[in-house]
């Protein structure tokens, strides 16, 4: 079979790549991770810009880390008070200009919708590295990535992901790229307010015909069926009051002892950062792999990169 080529293209949402073209980033993606020195000087000569306009630690460093060890450089923008935004200046002009200094852009940005406007401008390749409570595409490569390295494959899994549905970005950005797998089923677990969206339950079924998607409140419901477990922070920055976030903060804490309910085989994982959601007892189980889960978006990451700069 050919390899798809990825080469000169943006990354928005987690449809824009097929499963044949995740495929074969994880290919690579391990490949990397086995041998890094082989790709340590793939991207020499070429520059990356990151444009973060809402906090970030994993993503941002994940993505300078992995052109960095790919040989390339990185320029970045990581307060928008210090740059041209806070003059005034468009997201289409400082795309275009950043797009004149750079091969590759990665852009997070608090709004929904402004990576896909912000690709319109840009002649390089963009990476949409999480706008609003939108998407998040590159934290699905890493999802998707880590649950095919733990359970050597994407279907015939009963996957529940806890907290904020509404909100949480990397649950939008999740579900429908595992949804086009055969024999999903999906427990949905959040407070009433924080449901996940009708419009991505609407994507989530037009993706899987007869996929599984149940809702409910309590975590314990989930737990003993799951093969995955996907935890998530309640997005504190995306509530209108205080007081809302406070009441819903401490919905679901998972605990060692909860844990006992759940199988053997199933894998935590959470996007990180982690605040109550998930206990510090919890770290030392087997079960729990989101550390190893960062590390692997880096080997992604830098799959990714490769392959959109046409160098590997
Ligand atoms: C997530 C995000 O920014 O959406 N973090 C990340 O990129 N790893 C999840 C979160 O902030 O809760």
């Amino acid at each position: 079979m050919r390899t798809p080529t990825l080469e000169g293209r943006h990354f928005i949402d987690s449809l824009d790549l097929s499963p044949a073209e995740y495929d074969s980033l994880f290919s690579l993606a391990e490949r990397i991770k086995g041998k890094p020195e082989k790709f340590s000087s793939c991207c020499t000569g070429r520059l990356m810009a990151t444009l973060f306009y809402e906090p970030s630690t994993r993503t941002r460093l994940s993505f300078e880390a992995a052109m960095l060890r790919l040989g390339g450089r990185v320029l970045t923008v990581a307060d928008p008070a210090t740059s041209s935004v806070a003059k005034g200046e468009s997201l289409a002009d400082t795309i275009r200009t950043v797009a004149s200094y750079s091969d590759l852009i990665v852009i997070r940005h608090p709004k929904e919708g402004a990576a896909r406007l912000a690709a319109l401008f840009s002649p390089v390749p963009l990476i949409n590295g999480g706008d609003g409570a939108r998407e998040h595409p590159t934290q699905t490569l890493t999802d998707l990535f880590t649950i095919k390295t733990y359970k050597g494959r994407l279907d015939g899994l009963t996957v529940a992901f806890c907290g904020d549905l509404r909100y949480g970005r990397t649950v939008h950005s999740l579900i429908k790229a595992l949804a086009r797998h055969e024999g999903m089923r999906f427990i949905l677990i959040s407070p009433e307010e924080l449901r996940l969206p009708e419009r991505v339950k609407d994507e989530v079924r037009a993706l899987g015909e007869g996929i599984e998607l149940a809702e409910t409140t309590r975590m314990e419901d989930g737990l003993a069926e799951a093969d995955v477990l996907y935890m998530t922070r309640i997005q504190k920055e995306r509530f209108f009051n205080e007081e809302d976030y406070l009441r819903l903060r401490d919905s679901y804490v998972l605990t060692r002892e909860k844990l006992s309910l759940a199988k053997e085989d199933l894998i935590v994982m959470h996007p990180l950062p982690r605040v109550t959601e998930i206990a510090y007892e919890v770290d030392e189980d087997r079960r729990a792999i989101y550390f190893e889960q960062a590390r692997l978006g880096m080997w992604a990451r830098m799959a990714l990169i490769a392959r959109l700069l046409g160098v590997a």
